[in-house]
């Protein structure tokens, strides 16, 4: 691989240990991936900083004691926030866990990491143009980026992600560059999807439909918005390992279908039908009935658009006492939303507000926890696997609702 000066000098230990270690760990990933040379990143976004990720708090500790820091703007995802710690009794964490959590932010503010604790970073400044090289991880804040703001980033790890962030550069290789950027997969809209609810069920089919390949969305409505393309994308991402799709005459490399598949053929051509959602609402349910221990909004974290929402549907109602409706969100859209009067009108209804979390973080078995509903198609697909193993009860957010106010 070829290597510019300053990617030597750090390399040689010249500009100190951390950026070395760092160097040694991205050559070796452009080797593996036949990169020809290292380019400078723009921003960093770092997932997995929560104890329960195994080797991740070692990572972050190795990094932070290399006296690394971050040296172009670095966001993190949620993680099992303090901020959240004995706010509700019933919903507490192991201290073990609590104290590990603490340990791990020290590393993480340590190396300078901006701490929005969301994965939503680019609604919290950490907002790339087009065309920007990034190294960014988590599912769907990669795919996010890479479909709906053009920006550049392969998927990968906390270590790989720490790593760019120290030295501010990345391996050429993968969606960094245009031929593998291109679309396979025609996917052909009959409908009109309207909800959240219904872009995320759409997201779980396309990546059904298209695991590991690129899809092209021909005909979703111009109404679709920033929020849709949100839940589209996190549920493609988590069924079908896609970390990029194009939207005809919506997404930024996609103005034309021509240009979406740069100027070939697709592979293959799919027809989704509202058939097609009615059928997979089903496929997502996995629990037996409608009686559910909790009720989880936020996957992604909520914006304020859905804060809103929720605050019209929740309004002069009151949760059922035997169930927590938790929703999950971050701390500058919290904010926000207090300014706007949204707050009170959840806090009264007997709605929680997590911040800088996520649901699969906690210790829903302790809690005990074995049935979930949720409108978010990325938490039906992740909850019933380990750590959580809970039953799924899917739907849209008003049922939602409805189910807890009973
Ligand atoms: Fe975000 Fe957690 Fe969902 S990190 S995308 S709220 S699974």
């Amino acid at each position: 691989m070829y290597l510019s000066d300053i990617d030597k000098k750090m390399l040689l230990g010249e500009e100190g240990s951390a950026k070395q270690f760092s160097m040694q760990i991205l050559i070796r990933l452009g080797e593996i991936y036949g990169a020809k040379r290292m380019i400078p990143i723009k921003s960093a976004h770092v997932g997995c900083l929560s104890p329960q990720f195994g080797a991740a708090i070692e990572i972050t500790k190795k990094f932070a004691d290399l006296e690394g820091k971050c040296c172009v703007p670095t966001t993190t995802n949620p993680t099992l926030n303090p901020i959240n710690f004995n706010k509700w009794n019933e919903l507490n964490e192991p201290l073990k866990l609590q104290k590990l959590t603490k340990k791990q932010i020290g590393h993480v503010l340590k190396m300078g990491m901006i701490p929005v604790w969301t994965c939503t970073p680019y609604f919290e400044g950490n907002l790339p143009h087009y065309g920007e090289m990034i190294s960014w991880d988590e599912s769907s804040c990669v795919i996010f980026a890479n479909s709906v703001l053009g920006a550049r980033t392969n998927r990968t790890t906390i270590g790989v992600n720490i790593a760019s962030s120290i030295v501010g550069r990345v391996p050429e290789y993968g969606l960094l560059l245009d031929r593998n950027r291109k679309g396979d997969i025609l996917i052909k809209l009959h409908f009109k999807p309207k909800s959240l609810f219904e872009y995320g069920t759409l997201g779980y089919i396309i990546g059904k439909l298209c695991g590991g390949k690129i899809p092209v969305i021909e005909n979703l409505p111009k109404s679709t918005n920033v929020n849709h393309l949100k839940v589209l994308g996190a549920s493609m991402a988590t069924k079908g390992g896609i970390s990029i799709f194009h939207a005809v005459g919506i997404t930024p490399e996609a103005i034309t279908k021509e240009e979406a598949f740069q100027n070939s053929k697709p592979e293959f051509e799919y027809v989704v039908t509202r058939k097609d959602i009615k059928d997979s609402i089903i496929e997502l349910n996995t629990a037996k009935n409608k009686k559910v221990d909790a009720i989880a909004i936020g996957c992604p974290h909520a914006g304020i658009e859905e804060i809103k929402e929720l605050a019209i549907l929740l309004s002069g109602k009151k949760i059922n006492k035997n169930l927590h409706f938790c929703i999950f969100t971050s701390e500058r859209t919290i904010e926000l939303a207090k300014k706007m009067r949204f707050i009170n009108i959840i806090k009264e209804s007997g709605a929680k507000i997590f911040l800088g979390t996520c649901l699969v973080f906690q210790s829903t078995k302790l809690w005990g926890w074995k049935s979930v509903a949720t409108n978010a198609a990325k938490l039906a697909l992740s909850l019933p696997s380990k750590p959580n193993e809970l039953d799924v009860y899917y739907t849209s957010l008003g049922e939602c609702v409805d189910l807890a106010v009973r």
